[in-house]
């Protein structure tokens, strides 16, 4: 609690104002997800869930176990009551015509010869991103599972990577796929049952790893990526954590390999040494090492 708070009267106003403050730091410390104080009412409302479904009183009690000693797991709920995971299959479909386009043709030839390719979708989460990029691959590239390529999937918040793993999407979230996919990359769902949603073809299944990572922790992968696709996550984070990514991707990244990142996301021009653009908000990585990192502002 700041001095500010102790002085301020134990209002209604300012009881809130100080649970916020505490979520918002741990959101902060945990994820690097900045929330500003205007979603105050977006993080009560999913905060009330959570409050419901462990028969808390209300939000100080929630505030009381998620710093306590036995407040470690509860906060990975917390983060994942507060991530953001909207996606959608085929996001920003430009992304998908330049992989068919510009980069499969490069890629195919190599995984023949024997080469090891690696896709990663960093910020995966319920899957239709990483799905997205299998049946463009495997359209393309029909052994695709014969050879060396993998796709891995990760992301901070465990419950949205059981719905990747099942596999199972609602009609309309199948809507945008393109002609003729529904029917080569679906598969009716293995439970009867009306109102049961079809479920991604195992061949799709095979080509994707998913896994829980945060981003901000060490990363654990050996070698590096041909691709990684990493939108719309990173607008989430604070300008520090961002450049810190920035850095971390260029050293994932191989040299002649991609990044693509969401639609309001760009590479800061410190970072254009080590990735060239190449189209809207795709990169490429470059021969040259990463730029040093500008001082951190005091926080
Ligand atoms: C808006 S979704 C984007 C999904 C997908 N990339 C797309 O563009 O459709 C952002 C995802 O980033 C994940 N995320 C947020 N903070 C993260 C962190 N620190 N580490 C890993 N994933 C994180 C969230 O859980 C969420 O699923």
């Amino acid at each position: 609690m700041t001095i500010a708070h102790r002085l301020q009267p134990d209002t209604r106003a300012t009881r809130e104002r100080r649970q916020f403050d505490i979520i918002a730091a741990i959101a902060r410390a945990d994820a690097g997800l900045m929330i500003p104080p205007e979603k105050a009412p977006m993080v009560f409302a999913r905060i009330t869930k959570r409050i419901r479904q462990l028969g808390l009183a209300d939000a100080e009690q929630y505030c009381a176990l998620v710093l306590g000693s036995d407040g470690t797991s509860e906060r990975r709920h917390l983060i994942s009551a507060l991530t953001t995971n909207v996606t959608g299959f085929f996001r920003e479909r430009h992304h998908f015509d330049f992989l068919r386009r510009q980069i499969l043709p490069d890629i195919v030839p190599r995984a023949k010869r024997g080469e090891r390719i690696r896709i990663w979708s960093a910020g995966c989460s319920s899957g239709p991103e990483p799905y997205s990029i299998a049946m463009v691959l495997l359209d393309a590239f029909q052994d695709a599972r014969d050879y060396d390529i993998r796709i891995l999937a990760t992301d901070i918040d465990a419950e949205v990577l059981d719905v990747a793993r099942a596999g199972r999407y609602g009609i309309e979230q199948l809507a945008p796929l393109p002609d003729g996919y529904q029917k080569r990359f679906l598969r009716a769902p293995h439970t009867d049952g009306p109102g049961c949603p079809p479920e991604v073809a195992p061949e799709l299944k095979q080509l994707v790893r998913f896994k829980e990572l945060n981003l901000l922790a060490p990363w654990p992968m050996r070698g590096t990526f041909d691709l990684i696709f990493c939108r719309n996550v990173v607008i989430y984070f604070d300008q520090d954590t961002q450049m810190d990514l920035w850095s971390r991707f260029a050293g994932a990244c191989k040299t002649g390999g991609h990044l693509f990142l969401g639609h309001s996301e760009r590479l800061p021009q410190t970072f254009h040494g080590a990735f060239r653009p190449v189209a809207t908000t795709t990169y490429l990585r470059t021969p040259a090492s990463p730029p040093e990192q500008p001082p951190r502002k005091e926080s």
